[in-house]
């Protein structure tokens, strides 16, 4: 048996939570390996939009089990309101939630320190979520983390302690001083420590090990995007971990040998959310017609995503960079009613034109070439079937496939579960 991933190709937001939700009726686990409550995926059905953060996509099933993997960072407060949020609607996660206890805690001061951060960066700040995604992954890397078997552990408040001492001790060098409540944040902090600690707290890789013995399928669910990777990503505007297929082996401990299929979704155009480069992107009313049919906010931070067209030259980079086996092309819906759609094909660089990309796409070394395709006016929003897509829509997906040699399988035509084609 096989883990199948389920990644983003673009700059995140792609849709990832729809088609896992989607997926999951054909899957035992569904595991998410990395990031953290950086992330917002929504997931739509019977007229109730769901956004998670932590949580992976499959929990409203009512069998497949959820897992947290390692590779994730949580902030505890932040989980213990998305548990709440699933209450109403009646989610058991008791017996299907499953959390890592090798994940590592974003603590309070991990937040503040993100912030702090951020704001000394001035004009060059990332646009982080500031969730304290990079202080808890700096933390991690630098050996000095809390994980969430930490939390049993009798000395646990000491460990805590020394490196809340050590953050509050590096957040007094910092010249912008952040405003803060430690009583109030703690408090808090404590008590979803609390609610933690009555959770499933597991060795995750043993019990992907296990279920791959006994032949359950898994999918692996990622977080942001391709682009957002910490090696392959625009750096220094990227995320602090790997969003790349690499990272679900490392964010579950699963070996590359057992990966399966390798989902790969996109948006029919591009979006990003946070400052760097993004050569295709709209200053226009076309780029403000996007954002607005297309709802453009973020899940997470209801920031406006800036909009642009697809890119064909990062989105090969990312299939190859994945070893992507099937791609999923999300809101082909948003671009009805454009009399014609852009795709950039090439960028044009001081070393002439070229199909890959290069170490920078910052827009002094880049500018994008396009080649112009024809439009379509129809609504998708209420099509079930491929039959009835209009030609131009057709031919859009066609190129696509031809220009990124990889089949794509899935056509999403709006946000709930049933705008989903399978070809
Ligand atoms: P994720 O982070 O990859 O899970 O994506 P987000 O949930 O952050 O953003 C995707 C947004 O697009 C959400 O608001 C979805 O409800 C919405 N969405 C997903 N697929 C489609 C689609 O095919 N058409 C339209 N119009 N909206 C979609
Ligand atoms: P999902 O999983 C879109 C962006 C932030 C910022 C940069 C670093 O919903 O696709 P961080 O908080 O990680 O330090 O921010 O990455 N970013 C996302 N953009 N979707 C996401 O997740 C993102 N998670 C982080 O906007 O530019
Ligand atoms: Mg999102």
């Amino acid at each position: 048996m096989s883990v199948d991933l389920l990644l983003g190709l673009q700059w995140g937001d792609e849709g990832k939570g729809k088609i896992v939700d989607v997926l999951t009726q054909d899957y035992d686990i569904i595991a998410r390996f990395q990031g953290g409550p950086n992330a917002g995926h929504t997931l739509q059905f019977d007229g109730v939009s769901h956004v998670l953060h932590t949580i992976p996509s499959g929990i409203f099933h009512p069998k497949a089990v959820n897992i947290i993997g390692n590779g994730v960072v949580i902030d505890p407060v932040i989980f213990q309101k998305e548990l709440e949020k699933l209450t109403p609607f009646g989610v058991d996660f008791s017996n299907k939630l499953f959390i890592s206890k090798k994940a590592h805690l974003i603590l309070p001061t991990h937040r503040l320190l993100d912030a702090a951060s951020e704001a000394a960066k001035g004009k060059a700040k990332i646009g982080s979520t500031l969730k304290g995604i990079g202080p808890t992954y700096m933390d991690k890397t630098g050996r000095n983390g809390i994980r969430v078997g930490d939390i049993l552990l009798e000395d646990w408040k000491d460990r805590y302690q020394q490196l809340r001492d050590k953050h509050l001790n590096m957040l007094s060098h910092y010249k912008n001083i952040i405003d803060f409540d430690l009583d109030e944040l703690e408090s808090a902090f404590f008590e979803s420590i609390e609610q933690l600690r009555g959770l499933k707290l597991i060795d995750s890789e043993n019990y992907l090990h296990q279920a791959l013995k006994d032949k359950k399928k898994i999918l692996a669910e990622g977080a942001q995007g391709s682009l957002l990777d910490i090696d392959f990503g625009t750096y220094p505007f990227v995320t602090s971990s790997t969003t790349t297929a690499a990272g679900a082996c490392t964010g579950l401990g699963i070996a590359p040998n057992v990966v399966g299929e390798v989902y790969g979704i996109f948006k029919a155009y591009a979006t990003r959310v946070g400052s760097g480069p993004f050569p295709t992107e709209l200053f226009d009313e076309i780029g403000e017609t996007m954002g607005r049919v297309g709802h453009e906010f973020g899940a997470t931070t209801g920031r406006a995503r800036r909009c642009g067209w697809i890119d064909l030259v990062a989105l090969r980079y990312a299939i190859r960079v994945n070893g992507v086996t099937q791609l999923m092309m999300m809101k082909g819906d948003v671009l009805s009613g454009f009399p014609t759609i852009n795709v950039c094909t090439h960028y044009q660089t001081a070393d002439g034109k070229i199909d890959h990309l290069p170490f920078s796409i910052a827009p002094k070394d880049v500018t994008p070439v396009y080649e112009t395709l024809p439009g379509w006016e129809e609504d998708l929003t209420k099509m079930t079937d491929e039959a009835a897509f209009p030609k131009n829509f057709k031919d859009y997906i066609n190129y696509l496939e031809n220009a990124l040699e990889t089949p794509i399988k899935i056509v999403s035509v709006g946000p709930d579960r049933k705008q989903t084609i399978f070809r």
